[in-house]
């Protein structure tokens, strides 16, 4: 087509933000990944009972704590340490968390957004934060002498928060569990008699106990099942005493979700498969609270929240309290940073469908509600435009969420789409260098739902994506 017949054919197409665009009404088929589910059917199967407050309930604290918050050094002190056992349990004599008050804790973690709370009731140590019948290396037996996961589960009814557990297989405490030196594993101890059918009995009466004496539970994280171990009978036993729990990848069976931990470059799919929880902790090097933590910037951890949530995904960010029971100063800052960035783009992150599929721009993510859609700016963004290629219908309006400003659109035939001589919408002007430290996300309203936008592609194209009308 010469120039003057393809402005000619497109001279009726919308002037849009007060530039003259060289608009071309698609005529064929536009096709777009074929990778997954798009907008209304873009959302993953829910499960269909109680467990399902778990995609109402998107972000969560992750709290890591125990006597390795004594030392200050790491939530695998005794391990990566190499201290002997005998010398690390002499911690429990110093365990005396004057100041810890859950109510505290869940102010902050509604401060910052969050909706639920995961807690180590014991992590590898095999230290364990409530009254337990099975082990004396407990909290009951030290200074402090108080039920912790206890006095947690009454804060979080009364306020109605959703109060997940986080329970180690490894444990380098009980004289069952086999320790054969490998990751995560002490060395043989002589003086232990490894069985794991008697440990997998103390297991099994630990978690009922944490399943029984502390109300409605709606969550049961396990880890480090080094054995590599199947047994279905276990998470049975949760499910039945605790219908609401949802319960992760990392114990006897699949369970119910995936924990893809601190990564948020390497998994570059457009939306999950299965239920998903991402978790990554505010410090770099530890879990569990360490003097003198290295911090990731705020950029990195709201990338990374973002670039789950938007793909239907829950997010656990975690923070070690110290040894006194309140939470670090630096974490603290770090929360409330998040939760002001969080409270302005969090209408683009709850209740949404993934939508990264409506575009083949990868420098963005994409998520969608009924006639709106939101670009998530969560990668490296080279220049002050978005294309949002193949989209090429304007929205009423472009709002960056985070400050509320207006942004402009255009939908026009830029140079770069020589090749198929076509005209999509873009975002321009976008003020980038003023948020090169946060993930913008910008919300276009559009006159009509997006499905009516947007057609499915036929199945004789061989391809199961969607085109734009
Ligand atoms: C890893 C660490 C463990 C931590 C967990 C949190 O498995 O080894 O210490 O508790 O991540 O996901």
């Amino acid at each position: 087509m010469k120039r003057r017949d393809f402005i000619r054919k497109t001279a009726g197409a919308s002037l849009v933000a007060g530039v003259s665009p060289f608009v071309m009404a698609s005529n064929t088929n536009l096709l777009i990944s074929d990778e997954l589910r798009f907008f209304s059917g873009g959302k993953l199967k829910r499960f269909g009972d109680g467990r399902d407050w778990f995609f109402e309930k998107r972000f969560g604290m992750f709290i890591h704590w125990g006597l390795y918050a004594i030392p200050g050094w790491h939530e695998q002190h005794q391990w990566r340490g190499r201290i002997e056992r005998e010398e690390y349990i002499k911690l429990a004599d110093l365990w005396n968390p004057v100041r810890f008050d859950p109510e505290r804790w869940l102010d902050i973690l509604e401060e910052t957004g969050m909706k639920y709370i995961c807690i180590t009731t014991k992590h590898h140590d095999g230290f364990c934060l409530w009254d337990t019948k099975y082990t004396a290396f407990n909290t009951m037996n030290t200074p402090y002498g108080k039920d912790i996961i206890g006095m947690l589960a009454d804060a979080c009814h009364k306020r109605d928060i959703p109060l997940s557990l986080y329970y180690s297989i490894a444990d380098w405490n009980h004289e069952n569990y086999p320790n054969k030196g490998l990751a995560h594993q002490l060395p043989p101890q002589p003086q232990d008699s490894p069985d794991w059918d008697k440990y997998l009995e103390f297991l099994k009466n630990q978690v009922r106990e944490l399943c029984t004496n502390y109300g409605e539970i709606h969550g049961f994280w396990w880890d480090i099942n080094r054995t590599g171990y199947h047994d279905t009978s276990i998470n049975d036993m949760v499910r039945q005493l605790q219908p609401k729990a949802v319960i992760n990848n990392r114990g006897f069976d699949d369970g119910d979700f995936g924990t893809p931990e601190r990564d948020y470059q390497a998994d570059d799919s457009l939306a999950f498969d299965r239920p998903t929880e991402a978790c990554q902790s505010v410090g770099i090097e530890s879990w569990g609270y360490r003097e003198n933590e290295d911090f990731y910037t705020d950029r990195h951890l709201f990338r990374s929240i973002d670039r789950y949530m938007v793909r239907d995904a829950n997010y656990l960010l975690n923070v070690g309290p110290m040894a006194d029971g309140t939470i670090p100063a630096e974490s603290l800052e770090i929360l409330k940073r998040t939760g002001k960035w969080y409270s302005a783009v969090k209408e683009s992150l709850e209740d949404v469908n993934p939508a990264s599929s409506l575009t083949s721009n990868r420098n963005v993510m994409l998520s969608s509600r009924d006639n709106t859609l939101y670009v998530h700016i969560n990668k490296e963004l080279p220049g002050n435009v978005v294309k949002l290629k193949p989209v090429n219908v304007a929205p009423v309006r472009a709002t960056l969420l985070n400050d509320g400003r207006n942004i402009e659109f255009v939908v026009r035939f830029s140079p770069s789409d020589h090749l198929e001589q076509k005209a999509y919408l873009n975002l321009i002007n976008l003020p980038v260098n003023e948020l090169c430290n946060t993930v913008p996300v910008i919300k276009l309203e559009f006159d009509r739902p997006l499905s009516e936008i947007v057609q499915p592609v036929s199945p004789q194209d061989g391809n199961s994506g969607w085109v734009f009308g």
